[in-house]
C-alpha cells in the first residue's frame, strides 16, 4: 500500500476548491441536467433537484471529504482504514464499480463535446439556423459509429494523459484557469438566450412546477440528478478530500463547491430552456437536447461562431476536469491497494473503460439494434440504460451507504471532528446539530423510501 504521505496534496483551499467544482461541474450540468429537467416536467424537477442538493448533496459532500482527509485513502483504503474486517470497504467497492460504469458512458457523450468542437470550428455548425436543421446534424453525426467511437476514445486518452501525470501537476492547473472563463461564457449565453423572442417562457418553464407532473421517475430522475451532478455516493470526494491538506476547513470548501455546481446547472437551464422555446424544440427530446439547441443560439448572436469555438473548447474541457475526477477514482484504488504504478493503472483503466464505452457510443442510431429499435434484437438504448443503472440506482444506493457510515457506524461526534480537523474552529451549534440529524436520518430515510418505492411499484426506469 502506497504511503499516504507521498501521496501529494492541493496547493490549498483555493487548488482544491477548483479541483472538486471542476469535478462536479460537467457534462453533468449542462448536458444532463437540462434533459433531465426537460422530461422531468421543468420547474417540478428542478424544485425536487434543488432541495436534494441542500437536504442531501451538501451532507453527503461534507461526508465523503470528511472521510477522504482523515483516512488519505481511494473509497475501499478508507472505509478498510476507519473500520477493517468488516463489510464496509464494499462500500468503496461499488463506488469504483460504479466510477467504471459513469465514465464507460460519459466519455462517449464527452467525444461529441469534441465532434461539436470540431463541427464549429470548420464553420459546418452555422447551418443550425433552427430546431430541424439542427437535429438532423446532430442525428447525422451520433449516427457515425466510427466518429461515436473514435471520439469516445480520443477523449479516455486525453483523460490517461493528466491522470498519469499525478494529482496537484496536472488536475489542478487545468481546473485552475478555465473553470471561471466557463463561467464568464455561460452568463454571456444565458444573457443572450433570455433575450431572445420568447426567451422568458424559458424561464417560467424552468421555475414553475407543474405538480400534477409529480411521479416516481420526476423523484428519482432529481435524486440521481443532484448525486450525480455534485459526483458524490461513489467516493469521488473521499478521493478528492484526501488531498486536501489538513488545515483547511472541509464545512466552507464543501459548501462552495456545491454552489458552484448548482449554480453552473441554473445557468446552464437559463441558457438552454429559453432557446429552446425561441427554436421550438421539444423539451422531452433527450440526451441529445443541448447539442440541438445550442447551435440555434450561436447562430443569433453577434461573433457567433467564436462564442461557438469558445463554448464547445469550455465544455470538453469542464466534461475533462469530471472524467479526471473518475478515472482517479479508479487509479488511485489500484495504485493504493493493488500496487500497480501509476503509469500502468491509468492505461490499463482507461482501457477497459474504452471497451466498456462501446455499446454506448453505438446506441444513438450508429447501431439501430442497440439504440432502442423495436425490431433490433436487443431492443435497448444503452446509453440510457447506464446512465439510469450507474448515474441514478448505483450512486442513490452508494449515498444511502454512506450515510448509514458516516452517521451510525464512524459516528457524528467523530464526523465532525474530522470536518473541523486543523482549522481550530468549532462551528456553532445549531450547524452541528442539523448536520448530525441530517446525516444520520433525513439523508438515508430520504434516500432509503425513494428507492424502496422504487422497487414496490416496479417502476425502474
Ligand atoms: N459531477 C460530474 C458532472 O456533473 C460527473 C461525475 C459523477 C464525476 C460522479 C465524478 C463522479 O459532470
Amino acid at each position: 500500500m502506497a504511503n499516504p504521505s507521498n501521496r501529494g496534496q492541493w496547493s490549498g483551499r483555493v487548488g482544491f476548491i477548483l479541483a472538486a467544482a471542476g469535478s462536479a461541474i460537467g457534462l453533468g450540468n449542462i448536458w444532463r441536467f437540462p434533459y433531465s429537467a426537460g422530461e422531468g416536467g421543468g420547474g417540478l424537477f428542478v424544485i425536487i433537484y434543488l432541495g436534494f442538493v441542500l437536504v442531501i448533496g451538501v451532507p453527503v459532500m461534507l461526508a465523503e471529504l470528511a472521510i477522504g482527509r482523515k483516512t488519505e485513502r481511494n473509497p475501499v483504503g478508507a472505509f478498510k482504514a476507519l473500520v477493517p474486517s468488516s463489510w464496509w470497504p464494499a462500500v468503496g467497492g461499488l463506488g469504483v464499480l460504479t466510477g467504471f460504469g459513469i465514465l464507460a458512458f460519459y466519455s462517449v457523450i464527452a467525444g461529441w463535446t469534441l465532434g461539436y468542437l470540431g463541427m464549429a470550428t470548420s464553420g459546418y455548425l452555422s447551418q443550425a439556423v433552427d430546431a430541424d436543421a439542427s437535429g438532423s446534424i446532430f442525428s447525422t453525426f451520433v449516427a457515425n459509429p466510427m466518429f461515436a467511437i473514435a471520439l469516445a476514445g480520443a477523449f479516455l486518452l486525453l483523460t490517461i494523459t493528466v491522470v498519469r501525470g499525478g494529482i496537484s501537476g496536472g488536475i489542478e492547473r487545468i481546473a485552475k484557469i478555465l473553470m471561471p472563463v466557463l463561467f464568464v461564457l455561460l452568463i454571456v449565453l444565458a444573457v443572450r438566450s433570455i433575450s431572445l423572442p420568447n426567451g422568458l417562457d424559458g424561464i417560467s418553464y424552468l421555475f414553475t412546477p407543474d405538480w400534477s407532473e409529480l411521479s416516481l421517475s420526476v423523484v428519482m430522475g432529481a435524486l440521481g440528478q443532484a448525486l450525480f451532478s455534485l459526483s458524490l455516493g461513489m467516493g469521488a470526494m473521499i478521493t478528492y478530500g484526501s488531498y486536501m491538506p489538513k488545515h483547511e476547513n472541509l464545512w466552507k470548501a464543501g459548501t462552495y463547491v456545491a454552489l458552484a455546481d448548482t449554480t453552473i446547472a441554473i445557468l446552464a437551464g437559463l441558457i438552454i430552456f429559453p432557446a429552446l422555446f425561441f427554436a421550438g424544440a421539444e423539451p422531452g427530446s433527450g440526451p441529445g437536447l443541448v447539442f440541438v439547441v445550442l447551435p440555434t443560439i450561436f447562430n443569433q448572436m453577434p461573433f457567433g461562431y467564436i462564442v461557438a469555438v469558445a463554448f464547445f473548447a469550455l465544455l470538453a474541457i469542464a466534461a475533462l476536469t469530471s472524467t479526471i475526477s473518475l478515472l482517479e477514482v479508479l487509479v488511485s484504488y489500484f495504485v493504493d491497494e493493488r500496487g500497480w504504478t501509476r503509469e500502468r493503472a491509468s492505461w490499463l483503466i482507461g482501457t477497459g473503460c474504452f471497451l466498456l464505452a462501446v455499446p454506448s457510443a453505438l446506441a444513438f442510431g450508429a447501431v439501430p439494434a442497440l439504440s432502442g429499435g423495436e425490431d433490433g434484437w436487443i431492443a435497448w438504448d444503452f446509453l440510457t440504460l447506464n446512465n439510469n443503472i450507474w448515474g441514478n440506482y448505483s450512486l442513490s444506493i452508494g449515498a444511502f451507504l454512506i450515510c448509514v457510515f458516516a452517521g451510525w457506524k464512524w459516528g457524528v461526534p467523530k464526523l465532525l471532528d474530522a470536518l473541523e480537523d486543523g482549522d481550530g474552529r468549532i462551528y456553532p451549534l445549531p450547524a452541528r446539530g442539523m448536520f448530525g440529524v441530517l446525516i444520520k436520518v433525513v439523508c438515508p430515510l430520504a434516500v432509503l423510501i425513494v428507492l424502496i418505492f422504487i422497487v414496490v411499484t416496479g417502476s425502474y426506469f
